[in-house]
């Protein structure tokens, strides 16, 4: 019994000498000092020595099982921290090397100058709409009043897909869209891209952008829109700024009118921008034609309404002081990474 313990100990070592993983560490444990490992077994066997043997090879059995779990442990930790080496090995950071940078990019003159005449209609109240770039020919001119043979229609000014479809040449259509879909009171204002067959030039381009606004309700009057618009200028070009409407004819408004205000840069005072005058046009505007509004199915007995629409483009470049319309389309970098 005294040699099967020896060789449980001296075998014992010896696989753990070689063990190399956590894992086959705690097999090795298993097999010698498990509820059913050697040692174990061994010492169910004593109960046939001798009443003088049994103390000796007893203090012997645990000594053996002592030093192995000695041996065990040390083994776990020399294991531990070879893979602990490995790991900080493999995993090694510089926090010298340079990173991958991810260059942050900037908005559009047009995107941040939307964002700002968005915001502030939303402050009055209005909500976004949005309508097809792709437009039917009825939406674009026949429900704005448009006559059969209005200039605008000839296929020189308007790409048509056919006889039925265009792209549209003003956000104007929106105002219809909306009003089929949605009774008074209306409040909206309508961004987006529109198509005019223009060659291109500094001040002209094929694809450009319209900002459009409608009110709809019981009692909407003339001093609605000239508040509100001013009201508008005041906001986006600072409140010493004046507004002044001049008569003007829109198939879809009537009375119509062209809205002025004080140059920004120069305040009224007259400078290149102004062209001396001190007064930039901004936008067309007008009380929707009661025509229109029955096309859409609202009573103009009851209900009247106001319309505007302005010509994104050229706003962001009087306030950024852009001088060819060009450079809005072209997305270079060097460009846009300037506002
Ligand atoms: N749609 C007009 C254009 O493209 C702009 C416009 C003028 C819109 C007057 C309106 C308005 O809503 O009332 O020239």
């Amino acid at each position: 019994m005294r040699d099967k313990l020896e060789k449980v100990r001296q075998e014992s070592f010896r696989e753990l000498e070689k063990v190399e993983t956590i894992q086959s560490l705690e097999e090795i444990r298993i097999k010698y000092l498990g509820k059913k490992g050697e040692l174990t077994g061994i010492l169910r066997g004593m109960g046939g020595l001798s009443e003088e043997e049994r103390p000796i090879i007893g203090q012997l059995a645990n000594e053996i099982r002592d030093n192995v779990n000695e041996k065990i442990e040390q083994t776990a930790y020399f294991l531990n921290r070879k893979d602990l080496e490995k790991r900080l090995k493999s995993e090694f950071i510089d926090v010298t090397m340079p990173s991958k940078r991810k260059p942050i990019g900037n908005k559009h003159p047009m995107t941040k100058i939307l964002d700002e005449i968005k915001e502030i209609f939303i402050g009055m109240g209005f909500t976004i709409e949005e309508g097809p770039e792709i437009e039917k020919v009825y939406y674009n001119f026949d429900a704005l009043n448009h006559n059969k043979y209005h200039p605008a229609r000839d296929v020189q000014d308007t790409f048509y897909i056919n006889e039925d479809l265009l792209l549209r040449t003003q956000t104007s259509p929106v105002q219809v869209r909306t009003m089929e879909k949605q009774k008074p009171p209306i409040r909206i204002l309508a961004p987006g891209r529109v198509y005019r067959a223009d060659e291109i030039d500094a001040t002209h381009s094929p694809m450009f952008h319209q900002i459009e606004g409608l009110v709809v309700d019981k009692g909407i009057t003339m001093a609605n829109l000239k508040g509100t618009l001013d009201m508008f200028a005041k906001q986006l070009y600072g409140e010493s700024t004046k507004t002044k409407f001049r008569p003007h004819h829109f198939p879809f408004t009537e009375p119509s009118a062209e809205m002025d205000c004080t140059c920004a840069a120069c305040k009224g005072a007259g400078c290149r921008v102004c062209k001396n005058s001190g007064w930039i046009e901004i936008l067309g505007a007008g009380m929707v034609h009661p025509k229109v509004l029955a096309n859409c199915g609202i009573d103009p007995e009851i209900y009247s309404g106001f319309a505007f629409g302005m010509g994104l483009d050229r706003i962001s470049m009087l306030r950024y002081g852009i001088d060819d319309l060009r450079l809005m389309f072209e997305n270079d970098k060097r460009f846009i990474s300037q506002f």
